[in-house]
């Protein structure tokens, strides 16, 4: 197989406001991508960035009562975590507002005027005389001068579909100021799409597109291609033109442009040719991600923009419908504009990502996020089918034959079954029908529980005579259910990595789905996935407030530490914290659902402090704790058992400074007294993660 390479990006999210469960419906569409190209052996490359510039965001801004760098910069910081934690691979995200973007806007620029198709043009406009800006068609508002409906934007009418320019409007208003806008006159520069015509024909028949968009375009094609204002007046947020004083590139000229800033980064960093992807021969691919809505932008700009540069074109765009949640379009004023924060701080990434994976197929229809329904697809498929098979092999494999997988196979033309489905599954995944994939790999689950419940190796293992024969069904069955994880990697990412570990694999790949595992010691099976619980989902739709939040006002709140857990399997949540509890009532590891939220009142009136371990010590009959001794500072010092002896060698914690609720109630344990209770997150086991505060604190300082 030749090695592709290949370069793909999301379309670039507005800087204005957090991401939503929208978005990450295209994030995570690009994401099952490009990892499944990835495990598939090819170089793929995933760049993403913010979309700064433009009047909202300059507008925005100033009524915040800051630069509109500060309030990018502050969006940016939550999108980077927002997108991580939802296990987006990205390579790079950067921003349009960089000297990598301005660079490359500059560079197109001057290659296509001095190709001829700039041109330029007086334009009459909406212009606010008391704010001294002209007005972009959604800042003026006014009667539709077709049905006289109050209150109607400048470009169209809500009620009766009408479309017309500002000036049309009876009673316009700048919703700026309040005041009348003025028509007024300024030059304008033209990017000539026109010319572009026959050269986009070819390219959107050139198979860049799915047939049904190719349909839509030709309706484009046939009003004939209008040629494109590019530039805005001062004062705008964005890059000033080249030899244009005053004159700014029009955020949709290089916004997309901001996908080849954010690739010269990459770049840099990991010494890649950016001419070697861009250049107008290149055999490199090029695959954009988009919502419908902004198909023209992509389909037809775009694509021209990049011929009239001389660099090649995209090898394809990718569009994608509409999130709507529980049949409605998402909205503010119901409660169901949910932001992937809210989302992270209920339920792990997984959830989603399997959920929108199982009803996403290539075309244009939008996709219905229904919270009963996710709930139950999440727990009958991944808990009640997938996880089932391996919990149930590895328990009794471990019982009987000390985790050591057998030389064969107990149903060898099983297994093959399961390894000749690669190609129909690898197809899905390449032509975006993920439904598909996912229809495939669950009837492959099926098809494992089936076996299993007819083998009943349960029963087998009552007869010691059988041993052998139970050791071999339960290598068949945890072989399916590795060849299954394999085939979910690009869409289960942290789960399979976990699995992959279980079986103690070097790191999978696709080919690695053909080859059976066999006689080797696997290690002891953690639970991979919990249950989702239909009341946390309820609380996704709630009042919108707390999410209206500005951004900056975010930043380095609590939720902002529950970062390394919601990275775990689907399972994510505070309650997966070590605690002192005694081992016999410690908190099952990982927890897949998170704990029930708290107000900001009752986290409040936990006493965080920062103390340093003295010492640790391994106690006699219990498995699973430490007992430490703790300095906190002006507090004094304290005895706290911890549940984290799986994960620390007790030597290894001294000196350690490490965070402790100060204010626990003192718990008599079988022994001896606890005092406090250390903060841990993560999965439990050995894969226990220690908050670790930044080197400068000292014992006893306050962590609030
Ligand atoms: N900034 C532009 C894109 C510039 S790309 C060079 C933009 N930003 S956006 O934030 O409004 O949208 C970003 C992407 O999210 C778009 O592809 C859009 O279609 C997608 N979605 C926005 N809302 C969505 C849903 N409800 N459902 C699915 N995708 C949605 O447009
Ligand atoms: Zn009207």
């Amino acid at each position: 197989m030749t090695r592709r390479r290949i370069l793909v990006t999301s379309a670039l999210p507005y800087a204005n406001g957090p991401i939503h469960l929208g978005y990450a419906l295209e994030a995570i569409q690009t994401d099952i991508w490009a990892r499944f190209q990835r495990l598939r052996g090819h170089e793929c490359h995933y760049v993403c960035a913010d979309d700064t510039h433009g009047t909202p965001i300059m507008l925005k801004a100033q009524k915040d009562g800051i630069t509109p760098e500060a309030l990018i910069d502050a969006v940016h910081a939550d999108h980077v975590r927002d997108l991580a934690d939802l296990g987006i691979s990205l390579d790079n995200f950067g921003s349009t507002h960089s000297p990598e973007t301005r660079a490359v806007a500059e560079r197109m620029y001057r290659i296509i005027r001095e190709r001829g198709f700039i041109d330029r043009r007086s334009v009459r406009q909406a212009y606010d005389a008391k704010a001294q800006m002209f007005l972009p068609d959604r800042y003026v508002r006014g009667n539709c001068p077709n049905c006289n409906t109050p209150d109607q934007y400048g470009d169209s009418c809500e009620v009766c579909g009408a479309t017309y320019s500002p000036s049309d409007l009876k009673n316009p208003v700048s919703t700026v100021t309040g005041t009348t806008p003025v028509e007024r006159e300024s030059e304008h520069y033209f990017f000539r799409l026109s010319a572009f015509t026959d050269m986009l024909r070819q390219w959107v028949g050139s198979g860049a597109v799915t047939t049904g968009v190719a349909r839509k375009l030709e309706e484009w094609f046939s009003q004939g291609l209008k040629d494109w204002d590019i530039s805005r007046d001062a004062p705008y947020f964005g890059f000033e033109i080249p030899d244009a004083p005053g004159k700014y590139f029009y955020v949709w000229f290089d916004a997309p442009i901001g996908y080849l800033g954010s690739f010269t980064q990459l770049c840099a960093r990991q010494g890649l040719s950016f001419e070697e992807f861009l250049a107008p021969d290149s055999d490199a691919e090029l695959h954009h991600f988009i919502g419908k809505d902004i198909l023209y932008f992509h389909t037809l700009f775009w694509p021209a923009v990049l011929d009239a540069a001389r660099m090649r074109r995209p090898t394809a765009v990718h569009a994608h419908g509409f999130v709507t949640v529980n049949g409605e379009k998402m909205s503010k004023s119901r409660g169901t504009f949910i932001m992937a924060r809210r989302y992270l701080d209920h339920f792990g990434a997984e959830s989603l990502r399997y959920y929108y994976a199982s009803k996403l197929g290539a075309g244009l229809d939008d996709l219905d996020l229904n919270l009963d329904d996710f709930v139950a697809r999440c727990n009958s498929d991944i808990v009640g089918k997938l996880v089932n098979i391996a919990s149930r092999c590895a328990a009794i494999l471990h019982r009987g034959s000390g985790g050591e997988l057998a030389a064969q196979l107990h149903d060898a033309d099983l297994q093959h079954a399961f390894t000749a489905a690669a190609d129909g599954i690898a197809s899905a995944y390449e032509h975006l029908d993920y439904a598909g994939a996912i229809r495939q790999i669950m009837g492959l689950a099926d098809r494992a529980n089936l076996y299993i419940d007819q083998t009943k190796p349960w029963l087998m293992a009552k007869d010691a005579a059988r041993a052998a024969e139970v050791q071999r069904v339960c290598t068949q069955g945890l072989n399916l259910f590795r060849t299954l994880m394999i085939y979910l990697k690009p869409v289960l990412p942290f789960m399979a990595d976990k699995a992959n570990r279980f079986f103690g694999e070097s790191v999978w790949s696709w080919e690695d789905a053909g080859k059976a595992l066999l006689g080797r010691r696997i290690s002891a099976y953690e639970p991979l996935a919990t249950r989702l619980d239909p009341k946390v989902a309820a609380r996704l739709i709630e009042t919108p407030a707390e999410d209206a939040a500005p951004a900056a006002a975010k930043a380095g709140s609590p939720a902002a530490g529950k970062a390394t857990a919601s990275r775990g399997t689907v399972a994510t949540g505070a309650a997966a914290g070590a605690s002192a509890a005694p081992a016999a009532s410690s908190a099952p590891a990982p927890a897949s659902g998170p704990a029930p939220s708290i107000s900001i009142d009752e986290f409040g009136r936990l006493d965080l402090r920062v103390a340093k371990i003295l010492a640790a010590d391994h106690i006699e009959g219990a498995d699973k704790l430490l007992r430490l001794q703790v300095d906190l500072g002006e507090l004094g010092r304290r005895q706290v058992f911890a549940g984290i002896r799986a994960a620390y060698e007790p030597a290894s914690l001294v000196g350690k400074l490490v965070v402790v609720v100060a204010n626990l109630a003192p718990r008599k344990m079988r022994f001896g007294v606890s005092e406090g209770m250390v903060l841990a997150a993560g999965p439990g086991g050995k894969d226990i993660f220690l908050v670790s505060p930044e080197s400068g604190a000292a014992a006893g300082m306050r962590v609030k």
